[in-house]
């Protein structure tokens, strides 16, 4: 295998100009799957541009613990920034500390226990609109569930509602927007493709929606004890309050950062428990216990053991963000390599997830390996990152997850006749699609 240099293989199979773009858009997960038998640091091509593959655990940690070093940049972050503003997600090193302390008290554990009761009456909303025996498309409910409980969080006020659906139906042509634009050449992505004209339509959509909804804020002037009126108060540790760019940009980086992840997990969990009847029905064991048939509450959480664990193996086996860059800020070794300022690295959960050298039997579904007696390889399993750059949702995501999942499973038997692999889409998420479920009512509705 031809060394680029010392240290880093090159990626068979680049094509004149293209380089590694086809496999990158048809079949981009199996690519990843073959880069770790090339060595730990793999370099693929992206039309003119390349980019080094991290492969093994203990580097990717490298990386994610030097954010000075290793700082946000590579093609899939501008695009971010272009989409969405220079918010806390794709924002230098330099700016980062000021934001995520900005943005840290409104994920704290007090904070969250408020949320989650918006989350138990969104799920119990969502649930009770099913019907007995019918066939439900869960991507699309789990998209619902997790834009309204997010939506809310971040703005309560009524007359924030309509903002709230326009995001809501902008988002899926922003992702799909963004991973296209990330992987194309320039010159096809200032083209006006039906694709690229979508993407900036859902853009501009979405950007008035949100610049609306603060200047409504501004002008109504109370506090709506959510997150949008704490970023409007908030100052940084020199007094400073943040500017409506910069509280934009965090808006959209929430709702895009939470909304589509949450959900996509949440459908993988549903699609493996429909595929997993076992499984299903030890579920049902535990939320038989901790439930009945009620919908779940913050209390809950430490008893839905299981649950918590159905979410965990789906995160690893479909990790709904899949793909993260990095561009050095300066000339870097990383383990035998020298690697140059300016180069871009890519790290992917479901690269490391998948490798059986570090989560054995990696195709498998199986919950009990998050058993607390279980050993795992460090820096081998992460869905959220690490690092300074770390999910600041992480714990968002979880409770929403697991607080949804156990009350579906303790209120309908869960169904699908297809045994077939849902049809993954890679966009900024691995999102499925066509899951199609058939709920069983286990509880007697209200007339
Ligand atoms: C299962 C759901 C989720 C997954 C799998 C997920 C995954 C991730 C990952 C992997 C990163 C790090 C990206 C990188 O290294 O470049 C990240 C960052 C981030 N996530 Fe999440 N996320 C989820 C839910 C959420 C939620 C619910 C929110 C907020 C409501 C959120 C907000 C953010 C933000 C703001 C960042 C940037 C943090 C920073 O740079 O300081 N995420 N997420």
């Amino acid at each position: 295998m031809e060394k680029v240099h010392e240290g880093i293989t090159h990626a068979p199979g680049a094509l004149p100009i293209i380089g590694h773009l086809l496999p990158l858009l048809r079949d981009p997960l199996h690519f990843l799957n073959t880069l770790p038998s090339y060595g730990d640091l793999v370099q693929i091509r992206l039309g003119q541009q390349t980019a080094v593959v991290v492969c093994s655990p203990e580097l990717v940690q490298q990386v994610l613990l030097q954010d000075r070093t290793y700082d946000k940049g590579g093609p899939i972050i501008e695009r971010v920034g272009n989409a969405l503003g220079d918010g806390i997600a794709s924002c230098p090193h330099s700016a980062h500390r000021r934001l995520r302390r900005s943005l840290q008290p409104a994920f704290s554990r007090t904070c969250l226990r408020d949320y989650a009761a918006i989350m138990t009456e969104q799920i119990d909303t969502l649930t009770t609109s099913w019907s007995d025996g019918r066939t439900v498309d869960v991507s699309a409910q789990m998209y619902a569930l997790a834009s309204r409980t997010i939506a809310r969080t971040l703005f309560t006020a009524e007359a924030a509602r309509p903002a709230v659906d326009t995001v809501a139906a902008c988002l899926p042509d922003i992702f799909r927007g963004i991973y296209q634009q990330a992987v194309l050449p320039p010159l096809l992505r200032r083209l006006p493709l039906p694709s690229n004209l979508r993407y900036e339509r859902a853009r501009n959509r979405a950007w008035a929606a949100v610049s609306k909804t603060i200047s409504l804020y501004r002008q109504d002037g109370k506090n709506h004890g959510d997150m949008l009126s704490m970023l409007l108060n908030t100052h940084d540790d020199a007094g400073g309050a943040l500017s409506d760019a910069e509280i934009h940009a965090q808006i959209m980086t929430l709702l895009v950062a939470g909304i589509d992840t949450t959900a996509v997990a949440l459908t993988w969990a549903v699609h493996l428990l429909c595929q997993h009847p076992d499984v299903q029905e030890r579920l049902r064991t535990e939320t038989a216990q901790v439930l009945g048939t009620r919908t779940a509450t913050w209390d809950d959480l430490p008893r839905l053991d299981l649950a918590g664990r159905v979410i965990t193996e789906a995160l690893r086996l479909y990790p709904p963000g899949w793909i993260f860059t990095r561009t050095t800020t300066t000339g870097a070794r990383l383990a035998d390599a020298m690697i140059p300022p300016e180069t871009t690295l890519i790290y992917s959960p479901y690269l490391m997830h998948h490798d059986e050298r570090f989560n054995p039997r990696p195709s498998s579904f199986d919950p009990d390996r998050w058993l607390p007696e279980q050993e795992h390889v460090r820096g081998a399993f992460i869905p959220f990152g690490g690092g300074a750059r770390k999910c600041i949702g992480d714990n968002y995501a979880m409770t929403l997850a697991t607080l949804a999942l156990s009350t579906i499973v303790a209120q309908w038997r869960l169904s699908s006749g297809d045994h077939q692999l849902p049809h993954i889409e890679p966009r900024v998420t691995l999102t499925p699609h066509g899951v199609q479920v058939r709920v069983e009512c286990l509880q007697r509705v209200p007339d």
